[in-house]
């Protein structure tokens, strides 16, 4: 998205009489914290994942609420799936089969477009299929997109878009040859569990997002950190790299 359609300052992005609130296009959100919610319960980091599992299908309906149109969270990283142990790994590819079938019907009920986007090839052919299956029973609908990060990273994005446009017809631009195109740039990047890093995602799209680090751990992550978040979202003036309006003005 070029800089050109973005709003610049307009009272940041609150409609500056305290009665509304614009809420951002695309959130994006790293779902960090569930290994530590498990140690700190004396439960196994499975639990943990399971939990932020519930937690993730509870902060979709929350952002469908209000009427945020894209929501992209990290399930696993190129990085955690390389690196995690493989029991854990499966344990995750698990959830995230388990969450598919049992999620399908809701997200119809809700009018969720589900995506996923990562090295999604190199995941397990069960894997594959159920993502695909369900992101052809959900393509048409419009109340929220849905987008899973699963074996993401985002230098693995633009070194595979790089890789793609050298045999794509001349002129194709980077931004085309990326895992989705025509996905709108992240305002607002949420991440939980307190640490203060990006962690390799979505380094294109978040280019110009809005940051906010929580300190709650993701299964602990309630409508109240949700709203928290968005009313600092609020607060911020965003320029996109020109200069305020007050001084664009005196020129
Ligand atoms: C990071 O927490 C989180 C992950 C590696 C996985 C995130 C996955 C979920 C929230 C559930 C996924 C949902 C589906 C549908 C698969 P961590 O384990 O690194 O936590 P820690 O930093 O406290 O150890």
């Amino acid at each position: 998205m070029s800089s050109d359609e973005h709003p610049v300052d307009a009272g940041a992005n609150s409609a500056g009489n305290g009665d509304e609130i614009s809420p951002p296009q695309h959130l994006a959100i790293i779902m960090d914290g569930n290994g530590r919610w498990a140690n700190r319960q004396n439960r196994s980091r499975a639990e943990g994942h399971a939990r932020g599992a519930e937690v993730l299908r509870d902060v979709t309906r929350w952002v469908r609420e209000r009427k945020i149109s894209e929501l992209t969270c990290y399930a696993l990283s190129t990085e955690n799936y390389q690196e995690r142990p493989q029991e854990e790994v499966e344990f995750l590819l698990e959830l995230l089969a388990k969450y598919l079938r049992s999620e399908r019907e809701e997200l119809n009920r809700l009018g969720i477009c589900f995506r996923a986007i990562g090295r999604l090839s190199e995941l397990p052919e069960e894997t594959q299929s159920l993502l695909e299956e369900t992101v052809q029973a959900t393509r048409e609908h419009q109340d929220l997109v849905l987008r899973l990060a699963i074996n993401y990273g985002g230098r693995a994005e633009l070194a595979d878009a790089a890789f793609r446009q050298q045999s794509a017809p001349p002129g194709t631009s980077l931004e085309d040859c990326l895992y989705e195109p025509r996905m709108p740039d992240v305002d607002l990047l949420i991440r939980s569990g307190g640490e203060i890093r990006l962690s390799n995602f979505l380094p294109w799209q978040s280019s110009y997002a809005e940051l906010h680090f929580s300190e709650v751990l993701w299964p602990d992550f309630t409508e109240v950190d949700l709203d928290q978040a968005l009313q600092q979202y609020a607060l911020r003036t965003r320029r996109f790299g020109r200069l305020p309006a007050w001084d664009a003005e005196a020129e």
